[in-house]
C-alpha cells in the first residue's frame, strides 16, 4: 500500500496516576481528542509535516542515526515510531507524514495518540498485520526511546479505546466494557510538566519509601475496588473512591490550589466525586456527575476558574481512516 491514514484518541486517567509507574494498576478512559496521521511511502527521505508546529521536518536515514538537534516533542514521537519500525522490519523506505491534531490538548494525551496513530499507519503501508498488543508494544518502546520513563497507560487507551484497567508490570490491559462514564472535565488553566512531577514523587519516594509504598498500595486497592464498581455502574461508590484517591494524590504533593478550588466547588455543587487527572500540578481535573446535577457542577467549576473541556469519553481506539483529497 502506498498511502494510509490513521487516527487515535486521547486519554483521561480516572484513578491510579503516579502509583501506576510503581507497578500498580490504573483505570483510564479514551477521550475524543483524536490525532490524525497520514502517511505515504517515498524513496528516500523521512519528512514530517505537523499541523501543531506548522513546519516540515526532513531527515535522511543516515542523519537519523546521528541526529541530536532539538525537535518538538510531537515530531520526536513520530520519528521514534518510524525509525523503530523501519529498523525492526529491515525496511529502507522514505516516508512522508502529515499529522493533524487539536491546537490545545489540555494534557489529555496527544503524544500518546500521535505515537499510536503513527505505528498503526506504518503497519498499514508496510503491510504488517499487527495485533493491538503489538501496536501497544511498539508504541511503548518508541515512547521509552524518547522519554525514558512512562507507564504506557495513555498508549493503551489510544490503542484499545473504551475504558480500561491497566497494569504494565503484569502486562494487563483489560477492556471493561463500560457503556458511559458520566463526567465533566475541567482544565485548570495551567500546563503541567509530567516529567518534573514524576521526578518530584520519586524524590519523596526515596526519602520516605515505606510511607509512599503504603500510599501506592492504598491507590492500588482503590483502583481494584473501582474496577468492579465501574462495570456495574455504581457511581456513588466510584465518586467516594475518587475523593479518596484525590486525598492520596494531595499527600504526594501533586495537587495545586487552583485544582483544589475547582475540585471542592464541583463537590459542593453535587458532584459524586472529583479529582485531578494525570500528573497533577495543573492540567485537568474531572467530576463524576448525575445527569440532574451536571449543569450545576459545570457552572460551579467554571466559577472556580475551570475551562470546561467538552469531550466524549469511552471512545474508540486507533483506527484506519479513509483518505480524503484534503492534505
Ligand atoms: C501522567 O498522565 C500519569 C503519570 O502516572 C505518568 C504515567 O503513568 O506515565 C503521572
Amino acid at each position: 500500500m502506498q498511502q494510509a491514514s490513521a487516527s487515535a484518541p486521547g486519554k483521561l486517567m480516572l484513578l491510579g496516576e503516579h502509583a501506576v509507574i510503581y507497578n500498580r494498576s490504573c483505570l483510564v478512559t479514551a477521550v475524543d481528542l483524536r490525532v490524525h496521521v497520514r502517511m505515504e511511502k517515498t524513496e528516500r527521505y523521512i519528512t514530517i509535516n505537523s499541523s501543531t508546529t506548522e513546519q516540515e521536518y526532513c531527515f535522511t536515514r543516515s542523519e537519523l542515526l546521528s541526529f541530536n538537534q532539538a525537535i518538538p516533542e510531537e515530531i520526536s514521537f513520530v520519528l521514534a515510531a518510524i525509525v523503530l519500525i523501519l529498523e525492526k522490519y529491515n525496511m529502507y523506505h522514505g516516508i512522508h507524514v502529515i499529522t493533524k491534531g487539536p491546537k490545545n490538548s489540555f494534557g489529555l494525551g496527544s503524544s500518546s495518540a500521535v505515537t499510536v496513530a503513527t505505528v498503526r499507519a506504518m503497519s498499514e503501508i508496510l503491510e504488517l498485520s499487527l495485533s493491538q498488543r503489538e501496536i501497544f508494544d511498539l508504541s511503548y518502546q518508541a515512547v521509552l526511546n524518547v522519554q525514558g520513563k512512562a507507564s504506557g497507560f495513555d498508549l493503551a487507551a489510544a490503542v484499545y479505546g473504551g475504558t480500561l484497567y491497566f497494569c504494565n508490570a503484569r502486562k494487563e490491559i483489560i477492556p471493561l466494557g463500560v457503556k458511559k462514564v458520566p463526567i465533566v472535565i475541567g482544565f485548570s488553566g495551567s500546563k503541567a510538566n509530567t516529567v518534573d512531577l514524576v521526578n518530584a514523587v520519586s524524590r519523596l519516594y526515596n526519602k520516605y519509601p515505606w510511607a509512599i509504598e503504603s500510599i501506592f498500595d492504598l491507590i492500588q486497592w482503590i483502583v481494584d475496588e473501582a474496577k468492579g464498581k465501574i462495570i456495574s455502574n455504581e457511581w456513588e461508590d466510584i465518586g467516594k473512591l475518587m475523593n479518596l484517591n484525590q486525598g492520596l494524590l494531595d499527600s504526594l504533593g501533586v495537587n495545586t490550589l487552583s485544582l483544589s478550588r475547582i475540585i471542592f466547588s464541583a463537590r459542593e455543587a453535587g458532584a459524586l466525586g472529583a479529582k485531578l487527572s494525570g500528573a497533577g500540578g495543573g492540567d485537568c481535573m474531572f467530576a463524576l456527575v448525575k445527569e440532574e446535577t451536571r449543569a450545576l457542577v459545570r457552572k460551579a467549576m467554571e466559577e472556580a476558574g475551570a475551562q470546561i473541556v467538552d469531550l466524549d469519553s469511552n471512545v474508540a481506539g486507533v483506527r484506519i481512516e479513509e483518505i480524503t483529497s484534503e492534505r
